[in-house]
């Protein structure tokens, strides 16, 4: 690798023995990669140093489980514990494990809960961000495009690639934790122009123009193209920030898309010629009415009792907009006595759900707005869920297989209906 002299400074322990560790454990990652140089960045979201109560008891059974010590021997891979100073100021933490509110709700213990509190201190005291969500780019933390990021959460790395145009791999806990010390991050695949071009054409020739149409598109895709990247050219419409959202993170659980080009809406794909950089595909699809049908049936594939008893919305976390739609949905009506309706978002969209009467609308129709995690992350449902409703592609592939339940996935209209009636009513029109 070639360091600069700041970088081999760092390296040496000129700036502390937490830097040196950063450094150190980078440079071993860049020359897995492969990578020649860093790329300096100053946009890193990740879970610096927090830790599940598993994680923080396994620690103190081994003689200590301080923050410090967290960060020392698990994000930094180091053989002591070293004093960790403060991070970059645009560090970011992602997605926790409980609603700091609700977590009773979430049948979480008052143990985990300080616990909880007392990592989110030590997360601030660190001077990291806690924004607590898989949507940092919708709450605060949007890069500018071409800036070189270091974040973890697939459905944000392929958002803040792909609709914003800035440049992130899909980095783990330690890369993260060790560019948040050092601002540094190898300047390897999606940082390099050359990683960003097009590898699959895909033509959409069916509508493709809300949350349930673009999350079906973006896991058909996936199971497609796996890691390569796709281009998308057709009948997709309405390009909101929130289809994007369902859209990508689709993408990167059927397959591992971290990237993709839909010409003349995302920035990099003003044409399919620039989307490609010139070069042609190494295969063309297409989305027609047959596609569209199988990815709806592998997508309920696990669906056979029509008794719902858990509704989940807002993964990826809802924006403002979803919620105002499902208190719209709702329309004054509460939910059957047989099912729980739990909607998921970041702390900073609840703060405005609050101010706008939405949480007490959906609280008057029996249903709760949780912040922070979501029902995969934290592993959390209502008790004695066996059967949930989702609007989510990308949660109707892991909460059956990490739960052991059966899910439905429909519209946001259809999840609503599930909710009110218990039965599941939705189809494909
Ligand atoms: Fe977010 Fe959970 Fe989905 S963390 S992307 S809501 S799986």
């Amino acid at each position: 690798m070639i360091l600069t002299d700041a970088e081999k400074a760092m390296l040496a322990g000129d700036e502390g023995a937490a830097k040196q560790k950063a450094m150190d454990l980078l440079v071993r990652y860049a020359d897995a990669l492969g990578a020649e140089r860093f790329a300096d960045t100053s946009n890193v979201a990740g879970v610096p140093g927090s830790s599940s109560l598993f994680l923080h008891n396994y620690y103190k059974a081994r003689g200590g489980a301080s923050y410090e010590t967290i960060f020392s021997l698990f994000d930094l891979d180091a053989d002591e514990v070293v004093p960790v100073p403060r991070m970059q100021p645009n560090s970011c933490h992602l997605q926790g494990g409980l609603d700091p509110v609700l977590w009773r709700e979430q049948g979480m213990s008052e143990e985990a809960f300080n616990h909880q509190m007392q990592d989110e201190a030590d997360i601030e005291a660190h001077g990291i961000k806690v924004l607590k969500t898989c949507t940092p780019y919708l709450v605060g933390n949007a890069p500018k495009f071409g800036e070189h990021c270091a974040w973890m959460e697939s459905s944000a790395v392929v958002y803040c690639n792909s609709v914003i145009g800035a440049r992130t791999n899909t980095e783990g806990r330690e890369s993260t934790s060790a560019a948040m010390l050092t601002g540094k991050i190898p300047d390897w695949g999606f940082h390099q122009d050359d990683f960003r071009r097009g590898t699959h054409h895909i033509e959409v020739e069916v509508p493709v123009d809300d949350i349930f149409e673009w999350g079906m598109l973006g896991y058909y895709a996936g199971g497609e193209v796996q890691e390569n990247i796709p281009v998308f050219t057709g009948q997709v419409t309405n390009a909101q920030a929130i289809l994007h959202k369902h859209f990508g993170a689709a993408a990167a659980s059927s397959g591992g898309v971290e990237l993709y080009h839909m010409v003349g809406i995302t920035p990099e794909a003003p044409t399919l010629e620039a989307a490609f950089g010139g070069r042609r595909p190494m295969q063309a699809l297409r989305y027609g009415a047959a596609e569209r049908k199988r990815t709806y049936e592998a997508l309920n594939s696990n669906g056979t009792n029509p008794d719902v008893d858990y509704v989940m919305l807002g993964c990826p976390h809802a924006a403002l907009s979803q919620i105002e739609e499902a208190a719209r949905l709702l329309d004054g009506r509460r939910i059957s006595p047989n099912c729980n309706l739990w909607i998921f978002t970041s702390r900073i969209v609840k703060l405005q759900a609050d101010a706008k009467g939405l949480t007490k609308a959906i609280q008057d129709a029996g249903g709760l707005i949780m912040t922070d995690t979501c029902s995969a992350i934290g592993q959390t449902m209502p008790k004695g869920t066996r059967v949930v409703a989702l609007d989510s592609a990308k949660q109707s592939h892991y909460l059956p297989a990490i739960m052991g339940i059966e899910a439905w996935f429909g519209t946001t209209q259809d999840c609503i209906n599930a909710a009110i009636t218990g039965r599941w009513n939705g189809s494909l029109s």
